[in-house]
């Protein structure tokens, strides 16, 4: 017995058309009309469309990052992710200082035990030694055909010019991607200490040491990189016209780039939110910084040219009071209230978050929660208001990043041989964002209140129902690792 998706709009990256789905096992078997639904569970999907799982190719799960850990893990993270219609992600495993890249595998494998959706692994680089040099191309029999690279985050996890040339020539012989977060780190800690020197320490003043120019200068530093090398190259969360540009003209050149941005740069400002009254604008602090919309613009052109492949969110959450102890009303919301049960379960709950930054902004963790949202939103901002369409939705959200990242065709897709990672959307259907109704572990949503139109009511991963409106029928080990292909297509 299959599962007879019935009458819905199928939308994959090139086409939208009226038909039925039929999935057994873990595969989607047939598309066609008019399948016959004897000895299959039917789900009438009349008005509703069918969609690909999103993939989110750049999350930071568990991350030690900024004196503390990210919030969401590979279980409560997973869990956020399917409710909003994710159902992949690729975390960042961290090379450890003085460590291997396998001993940083090894962390990663054991923070992702509990998973709930699928998922893979990039490989952030942060010490470049000859040893680990020689370890890079055994990355791909793991599965892992990324390598990332920090311009940026310097002492912490910052890389120099020659790391990141070498990098990309040893991606580029085994057929990997490099892929770079491009803000200029040497110039932004000369502006950061100016500031703080000046006395400038709310949280807006992050803005200023981290410009559009930085952004742009590093991102052209790494396209050139790729054109001499022949390394394909994937810039991440692109938030601004120089660093589009900057891709714009490496793309006209020929050379193997891409980039990303992600769904939070389309709407947050630096005005509005960073530059809220008093600490409020930690809960937007992240790098590069939100800009203003003159830039949100550049961006929608950019997904609409194609200058831009994929939409991600880098979600990265913090408590916005972890002083305060959120974490008891937060396991009392998502937990039945039994808060001693949660608290026995989940030791590492307890985490400071963004009042690490009270007085000094740039000790405020740098990161967003969005990992539930970007669909939504997505879909709400872009698709709602005519800036893309259904299909080019779809391509951003889940066709492309499985392509570029060696996934394709077995995810981010509707097509017979495809996992059955299906979405069941209802573009009617509203929604009001909120931290009372989210299910990340965190203490504030970015979007509140945003009034959204177009939600996935079912969410099935690899045949298996996870989501049903509001409830859970996920469990823990159900996500799979999946193995990436190296030689990957450059868009
Ligand atoms: O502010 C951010 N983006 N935090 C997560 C780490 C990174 O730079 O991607
Ligand atoms: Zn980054
Ligand atoms: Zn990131």
């Amino acid at each position: 017995m299959g599962t007879l998706f019935k009458n819905g709009t199928i939308v994959t990256a090139s086409e939208m058309f009226e038909g039925d789905v039929l999935v057994e096992g873990e595969i989607i078997t047939l598309i066609g009309k008019n399948i016959s639904s004897r000895g299959h569970e039917v789900i009438n999907c009349r008005g509703k469309y069918l969609m690909p799982g999103g993939i989110d190719v750049h999350t930071h799960l568990d991350l030690p990052f900024g004196g503390t850990y990210s919030n969401d893990d590979f279980d409560i993270g997973h869990k956020a992710a399917a409710f909003g219609g994710t159902t992949m992600h690729i975390d960042f495993v961290i090379q450890p200082k003085g460590g291997s890249l396998h001993d940083g595998l090894a962390t990663w494998r054991e923070k992702a035990k509990p998973a709930q959706i699928d998922y893979a692994f990039h490989m952030a680089v942060t010490d470049l030694r000859d040893d680990v040099m020689n370890e890079i191309p055994s990355l791909v029999n793991e599965g892992i055909t990324s390598l990332k690279l920090f311009m940026a985050y310097k002492n912490v996890f910052q890389v120099d010019d020659a790391t990141l040339y070498k990098a990309m020539q040893v991606a580029a012989a085994n057929g990997m991607i490099v892929m770079v977060h491009a803000e200029n780190g040497d110039v932004e800690e000369q502006l950061r200490l100016n500031l703080l020197a000046e006395g400038k320490t709310d949280p807006i003043w992050h803005y200023s040491s981290r410009p559009p120019e930085i952004e742009g200068e590093a991102t052209n530093r790494a396209v050139v990189m790729a054109g001499m090398t022949g390394c394909p190259l994937y810039v991440v969360h692109m938030t601004c016209e120089q660093s589009v540009d900057a891709l714009r003209r490496g793309r006209a050149a020929g050379y193997p780039v891409m980039g990303e941005t992600c769904v939070q740069y389309f709407h947050i400002t630096r005005d509005k939110h960073l530059g809220a009254p008093g600490f409020e604008g930690a809960k937007f602090v992240c790098s590069p910084p939100v800009r203003n919309s003159e830039h949100h613009e550049v961006l929608w052109r950019a997904v609409k040219d194609g200058t831009l492949q994929v939409v991600s969110t880098d979600h990265c959450d913090f408590w916005y009071e972890g002083g305060k102890g959120p974490w008891q009303e937060w396991a009392k919301k998502h937990n039945g209230g039994d808060w001693v049960a949660y608290e026995q379960q989940n030791p590492s709950y307890r985490r400071p978050g963004k009042e690490l930054g009270l007085g000094n902004f740039s000790k405020i963790p740098n990161g967003l929660p969005g990992i539930e949202d970007r669909l939504i939103v997505m879909w709400h901002l872009g698709v709602n208001s005519g800036k893309i369409s259904p299909t080019r939705f779809v391509e951003l959200n889940a066709t492309n990043p499985a392509k570029i990242f060696g996934m394709y065709p077995r995810k981010g897709t509707i097509a017979v041989g495809a996992d059955a990672d299906i979405l069941v959307w209802d573009p009617k259907k509203r929604h009001t964002i909120s931290v009372e109704t989210h299910h990340m572990r965190c203490d504030y949503n970015m979007y509140e209140g945003m009034k959204v139109k177009g939600v996935p009511v079912q969410v099935y991963q690899r045949g298996k129902k996870l989501v049903d409106g509001e409830e859970w029928l996920g469990k823990n080990g159900d996500g799979q690792y999946i193995a990436r292909k190296p030689n990957a297509p450059v868009l």
